[in-house]
Formats: C-alpha cells, structure tokens, sequence
C-alpha cells in the first residue's frame, strides 16, 4: 500500500479521509433518491394548452367524472376525453357556450384538424409497474382517494406519491378506503358510522384481496 499512497495520503486517509468518502457516498445516493420523480411529482401541475377547470366543470357546473372519463370503470387506463366531447358545449352547432373564445382556440383547431388537443400528461406510472384503473373503480376506491379535490382544482395537481409504499398501504388494509359504487366519483363523500361494517362485508363477499406480492403489480 505505502508504494501506492504517498505518506501524506496515507495519512489522510487514516485519519478520516474514509469517513469523508462515507459521507459523500451517502449525500450522493440521497439526493439521487428523493430526487427521483416519486419525490418531486407531488405537486406537479402543468400549464396545459387550455386553461380547462375541474374546479368549473366538476365542481360548480356538477358534471360527473365519467361525462368526460368514460373509461374509468370499464379499462385498465383511464382516458382524456375526445375534443368530441367538449364541442358538445363548446362547438358552434352544438352547445355555443363561449365558442368564440380565445381560450378555447385550441380545442377548436384540434377539432377542425382532427388531432387530439395536446394536453401534458401528469400522472404516469413506469412501465415494469402493472395498474388496472378499472379494477380500483369497480371495486369502490373513489377517485379521491388516488387524486385529491380535482372537484376544486383549477389545474389538476399530482397529489399521491404513486409510489411502491403508496399502493402497499392500501393493499395490505384497503377497508378504510372502500366505498359504495355509487360514490366513487363523488369527492365530497365522507365515511359515516356504518361505513366500517359496509367495507367488512364489502371486503368478505366479494374476496377482495388485493396483489401484495412482487408478481403482482410487476407481470
Ligand atoms: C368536462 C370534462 C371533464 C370532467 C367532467 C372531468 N374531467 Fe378530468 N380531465 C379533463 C381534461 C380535458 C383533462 C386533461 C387536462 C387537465 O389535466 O386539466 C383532465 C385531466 C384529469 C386528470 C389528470 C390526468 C393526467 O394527465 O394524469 C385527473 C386525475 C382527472 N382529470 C380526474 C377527474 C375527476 C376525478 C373528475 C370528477 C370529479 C373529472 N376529472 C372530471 C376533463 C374532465
Ligand atoms: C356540459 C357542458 C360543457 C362541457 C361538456 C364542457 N364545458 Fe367548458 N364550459 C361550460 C360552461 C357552462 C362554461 C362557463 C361559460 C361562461 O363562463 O360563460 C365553460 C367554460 C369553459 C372555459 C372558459 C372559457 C372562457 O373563455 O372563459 C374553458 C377554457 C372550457 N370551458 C374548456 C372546456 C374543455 C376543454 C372541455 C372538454 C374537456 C369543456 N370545456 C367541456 C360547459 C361545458
Ligand atoms: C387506486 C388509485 C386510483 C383510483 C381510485 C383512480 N385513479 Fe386515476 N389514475 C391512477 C394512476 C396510478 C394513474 C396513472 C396510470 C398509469 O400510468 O398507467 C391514473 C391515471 C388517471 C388519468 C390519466 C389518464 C391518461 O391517459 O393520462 C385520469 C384521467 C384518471 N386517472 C382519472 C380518474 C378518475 C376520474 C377516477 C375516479 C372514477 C380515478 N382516476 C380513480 C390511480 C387511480
Ligand atoms: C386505496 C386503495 C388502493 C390503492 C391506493 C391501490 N390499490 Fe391496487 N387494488 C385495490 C383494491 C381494493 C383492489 C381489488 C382487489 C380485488 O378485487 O381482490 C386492487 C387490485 C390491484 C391489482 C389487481 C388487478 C387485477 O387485474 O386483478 C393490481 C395489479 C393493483 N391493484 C395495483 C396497484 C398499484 C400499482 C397501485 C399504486 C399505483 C395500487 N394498486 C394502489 C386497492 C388499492
Ligand atoms: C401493489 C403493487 C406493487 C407490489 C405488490 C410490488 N410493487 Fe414494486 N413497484 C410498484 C410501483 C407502482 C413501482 C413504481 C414506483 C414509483 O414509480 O415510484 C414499483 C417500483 C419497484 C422497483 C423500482 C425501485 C423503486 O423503489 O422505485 C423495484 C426494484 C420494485 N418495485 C420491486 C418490487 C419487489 C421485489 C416486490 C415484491 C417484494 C414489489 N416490487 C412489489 C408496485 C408494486
């Protein structure tokens, strides 16, 4: 060793050099891990091409979720919704809400074109990682507990870490989380006094029992 370092080195290295290139080693591998996307997309919240408000559509107007998320409940992604849908309001033969509006510029192009209107996805899980959406909905998680208040959201903001240890908690004990089918797309439903019993039977009738094994979420 003492043809490799010189005796200055040497003695650095004795004398805390080590513990230094520890605590370096240390700093790196942190930063690298709550740098990483499941650290920083909570709260991400894109400018989208139009200024479109669940806080108005969902919210004041009332719409339900699956007026424009038709597919929620019935495939393993949820969806966009078609420029189709909008114009059904916002199209000059259809509903001609505001529809010489430069907001809405945009969607109308997108209409005329026939191309999507280009909106920024912002919940995106990695590919190894195997999700039904449908299967959640069916089983009465509501939206809420997955998204947050996108009822009261005027630009919809990742709230969940959609992380490993995220989906775990609720798979190793997902009766507080159950509701009736007929409330998951409400997100101002509360659990009441009978709630507990209801995820109870919920839970024994129908065998739900969510993957907690590797080979279950990654196929
Ligand atoms: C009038 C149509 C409409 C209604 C009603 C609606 N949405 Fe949306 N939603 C959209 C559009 C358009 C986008 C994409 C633009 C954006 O992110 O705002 C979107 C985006 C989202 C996203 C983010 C998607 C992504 O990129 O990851 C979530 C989550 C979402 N909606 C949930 C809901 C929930 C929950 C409800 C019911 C409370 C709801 N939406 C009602 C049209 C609608
Ligand atoms: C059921 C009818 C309905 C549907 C469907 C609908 N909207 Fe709206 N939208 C409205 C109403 C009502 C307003 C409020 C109009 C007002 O303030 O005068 C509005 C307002 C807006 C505004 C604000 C316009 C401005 O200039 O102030 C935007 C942007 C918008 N909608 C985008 C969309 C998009 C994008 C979709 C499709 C994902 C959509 N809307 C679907 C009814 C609808
Ligand atoms: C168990 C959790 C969970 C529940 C419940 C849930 N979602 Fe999601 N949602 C997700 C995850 C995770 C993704 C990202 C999926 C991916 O990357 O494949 C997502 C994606 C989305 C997207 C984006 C689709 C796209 O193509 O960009 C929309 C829109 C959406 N959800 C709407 C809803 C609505 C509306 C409800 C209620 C009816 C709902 N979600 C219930 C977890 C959930
Ligand atoms: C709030 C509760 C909750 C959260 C959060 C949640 N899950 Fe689930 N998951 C469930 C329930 C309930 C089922 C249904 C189990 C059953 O029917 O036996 C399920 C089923 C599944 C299944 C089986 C699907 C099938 O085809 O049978 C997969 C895979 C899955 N979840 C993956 C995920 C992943 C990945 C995440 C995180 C991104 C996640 N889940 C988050 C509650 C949850
Ligand atoms: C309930 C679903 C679920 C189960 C069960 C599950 N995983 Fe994951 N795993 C995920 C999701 C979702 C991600 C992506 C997390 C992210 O992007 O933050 C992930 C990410 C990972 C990663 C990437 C590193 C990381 O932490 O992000 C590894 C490695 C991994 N899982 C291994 C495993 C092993 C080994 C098991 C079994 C002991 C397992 N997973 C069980 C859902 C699951």
């Amino acid at each position: 060793m003492s043809d490799v370092f010189s005796p200055d080195i040497d003695r650095f290295l004795k004398t805390g050099g080590l513990f230094l290139a520890g605590l370096a080693v240390l700093v790196i591998a942190s930063v690298t891990y709550y740098a990483t996307p499941k650290y920083t997309r909570v709260g991400y919240e894109p400018v989208q091409p139009i200024a479109f408000s669940h806080a108005l559509h969902a919210g004041r107007l009332g719409m339900d979720c699956t007026y424009c998320h038709q597919h929620v409940a019935s495939s393993p992604h949820a969806n966009i919704p078609h420029a189709r849908t909008c114009m059904n309001c916002h199209g000059e033969p259809y509903g001609n809400i505001q529809s010489g509006s430069a907001a809405l510029a945009p969607l109308r192009d997108a209409w005329a074109s026939g191309n999507p209107v280009p909106w920024i996805q912002i919940h995106r899980l990695p590919d190894y990682a195997y999700f039904h959406h449908a299967v959640h909905v069916r089983r009465g998680v509501g939206c809420v507990t997955c998204h947050g208040k996108v009822n009261e959201m005027e630009v919809v903001r990742h709230e969940e870490p959609l992380s490993m240890a995220w989906c775990l908690g609720c798979h190793r004990d997902p009766a507080p989380h159950l509701r009736p089918a007929g409330e998951v797309t409400n997100l101002d439903w509360e659990p009441d006094g009978e709630s507990a019993s209801f995820a109870r039977s919920l839970i024994e009738d129908a065998g739900i029992n969510p993957p907690k094994s590797c080979s279950g979420c990654h196929r």
